[in-house]
């Protein structure tokens, strides 16, 4: 595998971006306007910047990673040479369906068609193509050339080969993959959202405030960054929105998402992306 096209060129889709281009595949990013594409490029370019500040690569590897990106507006020219395909748009069930069907009908019949889905059923996408054995979640974590995890979901139809390719392609990109099955929120999800929910929850019941809990679970539990925090930096309305999954798809109320949760995106308060959530950005 060496042709990679990359659909979405937001925050995953351009760490995705990197990453492969950082390790000697050709990049296909595809998005719907250049104007998104070209604000892809320069994030990536300034965050490899980071890595060239700090020596874990030279200005030189930093060119040619960035000459293996190119971009594309057309979904049948961005995809029609690639071994693999990483869908990283929308989290959006009926945009995924219908990208799924197209990306089937347009792609090579060999291709692998992975989704970095955070929530959205592995299996129930792979139905929407004539290939479901070809079908795969490769969840990366964000920032994405920072995080050494790949989630790599099975559907139920994923097949055996497809499925140690992509395990064995993820270490090519020295991450460390982790094979886990297709059921609500995998496992990633499936354990911090609750965790986060739980902080929203604690606050809400005001037992503590916002950089209080932080602190409790940055000091006592070495996490890197507290779950308040954290959801902002993931987005209120991705976190309400995998908690949904999970509340809907084991029927258990543990899931819930919070009052306030619900509240907060309701009220546009989003985390970094829109300047507020439950701390201010300017
Ligand atoms: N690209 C390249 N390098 C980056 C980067 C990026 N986008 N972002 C950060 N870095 C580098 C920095 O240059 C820095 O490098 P050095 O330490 O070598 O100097 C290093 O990463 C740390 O960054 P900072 O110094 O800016 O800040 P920090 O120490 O506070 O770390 C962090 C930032 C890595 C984001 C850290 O706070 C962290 O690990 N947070 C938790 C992240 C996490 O949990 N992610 C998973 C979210 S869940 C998800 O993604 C999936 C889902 O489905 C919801």
């Amino acid at each position: 595998m060496n042709n990679i096209t990359v659909i979405g060129s937001g925050t995953m889709g351009n760490g995705i971006a990197h990453v492969f281009a950082q390790n000697g595949y050709k990049v296909s990013l595809v998005d719907i306007n250049q104007a998104a594409l070209d604000k892809a490029l320069a994030t990536i370019s300034r965050n490899m910047d980071r890595q060239v500040a700090k020596g874990s690569l030279s200005e030189e590897d930093k060119n040619t990673a960035l000459s293996k990106i190119k971009t594309f507006t057309s979904l049948k020219a961005g995809i029609e040479h690639a071994d693999l395909v990483i869908e990283a748009a929308t989290e959006n069930l009926q945009i995924k369906l219908d990208l799924f069907k197209q990306l089937d009908e347009l792609s090579k019949d060999e291709a692998i068609l992975a989704t970095n889905t955070s929530s959205i059923s592995i299996t129930k996408i792979a139905a929407a193509t004539t290939r479901p054995d070809k079908v795969i979640g490769m969840h990366f974590m964000n920032p994405v050339p920072v995080m050494k995890l790949v989630e790599v979901i099975r559907g139920y139809a994923t097949s055996d080969e497809v499925t140690a390719k992509i395990m064995d392609l993820s270490k090519k990109l020295d991450k460390i993959p982790v094979e886990v099955n297709d059921y609500p929120g995998f496992v990633a999800n499936r354990i911090l959202m609750p965790m986060i929910n739980e902080a929203i929850y604690t606050l809400y019941e005001s037992v503590a405030g916002v950089e209080e809990i932080d602190t409790v679970m940055k000091l006592g539990m070495a996490h890197p960054m507290g779950p308040l925090q954290l959801a902002d930096f993931i987005g209120l309305d991705v976190c309400l929105s995998i908690l949904r999954v999970l509340h809907e798809g084991f029927g258990n109320p543990k899931y819930a998402p919070c009052p306030l949760l619900v509240n907060m995106v309701e009220a546009g308060f989003k985390g970094v992306k829109t300047g507020e959530g439950f701390y201010k950005y300017t």
